[in-house]
C-alpha cells in the first residue's frame, strides 16, 4: 500500500503532445480511475508510472519515494508494482501455477514459499481448482484473474489496472468488477483504473479522473462528478449530458445553429450572453408545453425510452417514459433542468 504523486507530467512523441501538465494525488489504498475517451492519453499515463515510458518532464513519487525525476529514472522492477493489462498477457505454455509463480522465481524466493504464496493468490481470485490448466483451457475471465493473481502474487505497493476487462463479455466484466472490489477491500492495495467506460469508472471508484486530450478536467468522488460536473466535457462523457452551443437572451437559451428557443427553468443560474448548454437526457420533457421539435427517432429501452431531435446541429436525447409517438411526429420539449457554463 503506498500513495502516489503525479505532479506536472508533460509527454510527446515527436511533436504530438500527448500528455499535458497532468497532476494527480492517489492516497493510500485508494482506487483512483483515469476515465476518458480512446487517444486521451490514459495508458500513458500509466506507463509513466510504472516506469516503462519517461516523461519529459513532471515529477512521479511511490510511497513518498521519488522514482520519476530530474536526475532520477526508478527502473519499472523496483517500484512495487503489480500491472494488468487489457489483453491478458499470460505464457501460453506455462500452467497457470507456473505464470503466477513468475514474478516470485525471478526474485528468486524459496520453492516451499513460492508455493503457499501462488496458492493464496489463486484463492483470492478463485482459481484454486484450475492451477495445473494450461492457458488455451481456460475462458477469458479466468485468463484475466490469472493475470490478476500473477500481478498480486508479490504483494506490490501498487495495482496497476489498463483497461482490465475490455476484452470480456458483459456478464463476465461486471463479474470480475465486482471482484477486483472485493479483492481491494481485502488486500487494501492502492489502484489506479484505467478505462473508457464510465460505468465502471463509477462502479469501482473512491474517486475518478477525467481525462480529455492528455489533461484531467476533474477528480472527484463518482456522485459528485455525476451531480456536479466542472466542466462541459465532464458532463457529456460522464452521464451522457446533451450539450449545446448557444446563448441565453431573455431568461431563454437559443441555440447558435437554427435558433431554436428553450425557456430555462425559474432558479437556472445564468446571465446573458455565449454558453454552453449542458442537459442530461432525463432532465427534459416530452409535455404538453415546451419548445415544439421534429422527432426523428424513438428508441426503446425497457424501463424508459429515449427520443432523438435533430437541434443546433447535434441530436438532443430526452429519455422518459414509453409513449406511443412515431418518427416525424412534432413534441412539446421542455428543459426542466440544466446547467450554463459560459464561454467568454
Ligand atoms: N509510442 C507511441 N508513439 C507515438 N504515439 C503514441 C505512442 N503511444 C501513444 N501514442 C499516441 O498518444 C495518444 C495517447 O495514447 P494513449 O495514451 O494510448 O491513449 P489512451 O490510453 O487514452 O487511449 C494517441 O494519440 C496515441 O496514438
Ligand atoms: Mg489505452
Amino acid at each position: 500500500m503506498a500513495s502516489i504523486a503525479l505532479g506536472g507530467l508533460f509527454k510527446s512523441y515527436g511533436a504530438t503532445p500527448v500528455v499535458r501538465g497532468l497532476s494527480l494525488d492517489v492516497r493510500e489504498g485508494e482506487l483512483v480511475s483515469l476515465l476518458g475517451p480512446s487517444g486521451c492519453g490514459k495508458t500513458t499515463t500509466l506507463r509513466m508510472l510504472a516506469g516503462l515510458e519517461h516523461p519529459d518532464s513532471g515529477v512521479i513519487r511511490i510511497g513518498g519515494e521519488t522514482v520519476t525525476g530530474p536526475g532520477v529514472r526508478v527502473p519499472p522492477e523496483r517500484r512495487g508494482l503489480g500491472m494488468v493489462f487489457q489483453s491478458y498477457a499470460v505464457w501460453p505454455h506455462r500452467s497457470v501455477e507456473e505464470n503466477v509463480a513468475y514474478p516470485l522465481t525471478l526474485r528468486r524466493l524459496a520453492k516451499a514459499e513460492v508455493a503457499s504464496r501462488v496458492k493464496e493468490a489463486l484463492r483470492w481470485v478463485r482459481l484454486e481448482a484450475l492451477a495445473t490448466r494450461r492457458p488455451h483451457e481456460l475462458s477469458g475471465g479466468q485468463l484475466q484473474r490469472v493475470a490478476l493473481a500473477r500481478a498480486l502474487v508479490a504483494s506490490p505497493r501498487v495495482l496497476l489496472l489498463d483497461e482490465p476487462l475490455s476484452n470480456l463479455d458483459a456478464a463476465l466484466r461486471e463479474e470480475l468488477r465486482a471482484e477486483i472490489a472485493a479483492l481491494r477491500a481485502r488486500l487494501g492495495t492502492t489502484m489506479v483504473f484505467v478505462t473508457h467506460d464510465q460505468g465502471e469508472a463509477l462502479a469501482l471508484s473512491d474517486r475518478i479522473a477525467v481525462m480529455n486530450q492528455g489533461v484531467i478536467e476533474q477528480v472527484d468522488a463518482p456522485e459528485r462528478l455525476y451531480r456536479e460536473p466542472a466542466t462541459p466535457f465532464v458532463a457529456g462523457f460522464v452521464g451522457g449530458a446533451n450539450v449545446l452551443v448557444g446563448q441565453v437572451r431573455d431568461g431563454a437559451f437559443h441555440t447558435a445553429q437554427g435558433d431554436t428557443r428553450f425557456p430555462l427553468p425559474p432558479g437556472t443560474a445564468a446571465p446573458d450572453g455565449p454558453c454552453t448548454l449542458v442537459v442530461r437526457p432525463e432532465d427534459l420533457e416530452l409535455g404538453a408545453e415546451g419548445t415544439p421539435l421534429p422527432l426523428s427517432a424513438r428508441l426503446f429501452l425497457g424501463h424508459a425510452a429515449e427520443y432523438r431531435f435533430p437541434v443546433g446541429g447535434t441530436l438532443l436525447r430526452v429519455v422518459g417514459p414509453p409513449r406511443e409517438v412515431r418518427a416525424g411526429e412534432v413534441l412539446p420539449v421542455r428543459i426542466a433542468k440544466a446547467k450554463l457554463f459560459a464561454t467568454g
